[in-house]
């Protein structure tokens, strides 16, 4: 095989476009293609799609392509593209996936893979049944914050691993006397909007691939700003969560707390950054960054609120250096997903681990609606594929 084709659907969206298509695709094209364990490179071939002909028609001229179409039934129908990607708003996902299972293409697919553990599922077990390749975007773990992290706890670094703390967010303008910086359906629920489903399915693959699976969830959802303006300079309810305040209980014992916020201003180094806190060391990782403190430079702060303290804290981190170049996250996964497809390489991010992050995200919201921690039953596709809840709910 020299080229292998791809329907890129909702490749005119935010992520489809810049991410997707711009940061991965594109970027494998220019330097020939993925290459594979024996050195050969496959080279590859978007099929752009989506429900507006010209747009595009104008991205596959501005980026010099020649495949693009509206009718994403005849494109599932060519053999000719056999993977199908997946950049649509949450709400138009599954029914489109499962076009695509019964098509027999290989699946990768933003998150989150469906509105609802049920459906996620399902999709994880037509999936299964069908013996397709399917995959799901796990980007935040090719982040090279992450990856550092990710050699320290492989090091032995932190010694037990007692508490992860994260912070991810910023403000996102109201979209009244600044144009908001993201689209207006995230702040809709009935939209498949909200920051618990965008952000609860990131934190559930990050949490079970560094520290442990989520075995429980207490969180608070709010939606701090009721109103807000939308692309058109309309005014519409804001019916999604647009905060989430959350402590996660994992395999092994490490609690997490991880906040999720559109409504906070930074005042950190990075728009997510995580603080480990483990017996020999702490790290605190941003997107980029990673920060150390091991036991042995630990200062011994006293407590005396009658004195200023003069202690720089700060200066007591040390920088772990990159020691390697790390690539875009999206491509870096793309070019393993490809490779997965391609000479069955291992790529273990699939729709049970998509399932397992769209059931965060609804017993997130359980949790926040009832006032209660949640326990999370564990997912399975069963014996004969059969997708299935097992164990009980708290
Ligand atoms: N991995 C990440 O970090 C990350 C970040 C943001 C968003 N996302 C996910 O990516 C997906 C897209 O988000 P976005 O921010 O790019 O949104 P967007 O609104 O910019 O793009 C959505 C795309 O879907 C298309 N679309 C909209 N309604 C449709 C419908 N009814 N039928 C068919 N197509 C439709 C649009 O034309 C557009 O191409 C979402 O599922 C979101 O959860 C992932």
């Amino acid at each position: 095989m020299s080229s292998i084709g791809i329907i890129m659907n909702g490749v005119s969206g935010r992520m489809g476009y810049r991410q997707h298509l711009v940061r991965s695709i594109l970027a494998i094209r220019e330097q020939g293609g993925v290459e594979l364990s024996d050195g050969r490179r496959v080279q590859v071939e978007p099929l752009l799609v989506g429900r507006n002909e010209e747009k595009l028609a104008e991205l596959a001229r501005r980026h010099d392509l020649q495949h693009f179409t509206t009718d994403l039934d005849a494109a599932l129908a060519d053999d000719r593209w056999p993977i199908y990607a997946d950049f649509l708003v949450t709400k138009a996902r599954a029914s489109a996936i499962r076009k695509a299972i019964a098509a027999g293409k290989a699946i990768y697919t933003e998150k989150p893979t469906a509105e609802s553990v049920e459906e996620a599922l399902e999709l994880a077990r037509l999936a299964a049944d069908a013996g397709i390749k399917n995959g799901v975007v796990h980007d935040k773990l090719y982040l090279p914050g992450l990856r550092k992290l990710k050699r320290l706890i492989d090091s032995g670094f932190f010694g037990r691993i007692l508490s992860v703390r994260g912070e991810f967010g910023y403000w996102v303008f109201e979209g009244d006397w600044q144009a908001a910086q993201r689209p207006s359906w995230n702040y809709r629920a009935e939209d498949g909007g909200g920051i618990v489903v965008d952000m609860f399915p990131h934190w559930s693959y990050v949490l079970e691939n560094l520290f442990g699976g989520v075995r429980s969830v207490y969180a608070q959802a709010v939606t701090e700003i009721p109103q807000r303006v939308d692309e058109q300079g309309l005014p519409y309810a804001a019916t999604a969560d647009d905060a989430a305040y959350a402590i996660f209980e994992l395999e092994g014992g490490v609690t997490a707390q991880l906040n999720s916020s559109w409504t906070t201003r930074v005042n950190r180094d990075e728009l997510v950054e995580f603080q480990v806190d483990g017996t020999h060391g702490s790290a605190v990782v941003g997107l980029f960054g990673c920060k150390i403190q091991p036991r042995n430079a630990t200062p011994k702060p006293v407590w005396n609120p009658d004195l200023a303290d003069e202690h720089d804290y700060a200066a007591d981190w040390i920088e772990s250096p990159a020691n390697e170049v790390f690539e875009n996250g999206f491509k870096t996964q793309w070019e393993q997903f490809l490779r997965h497809v391609i000479e069955d390489a291992p790529h273990p991010y699939d729709f049970l681990a998509g399932a397992r992050g769209v059931q965060l995200a609804e017993e997130g919201l359980r949790s926040s609606r009832e006032g209660r921690r949640v326990e999370l039953a564990p997912l399975s596709l069963g014996e004969l594929g059969t997708a299935q809840l097992t164990g009980a709910r708290a």
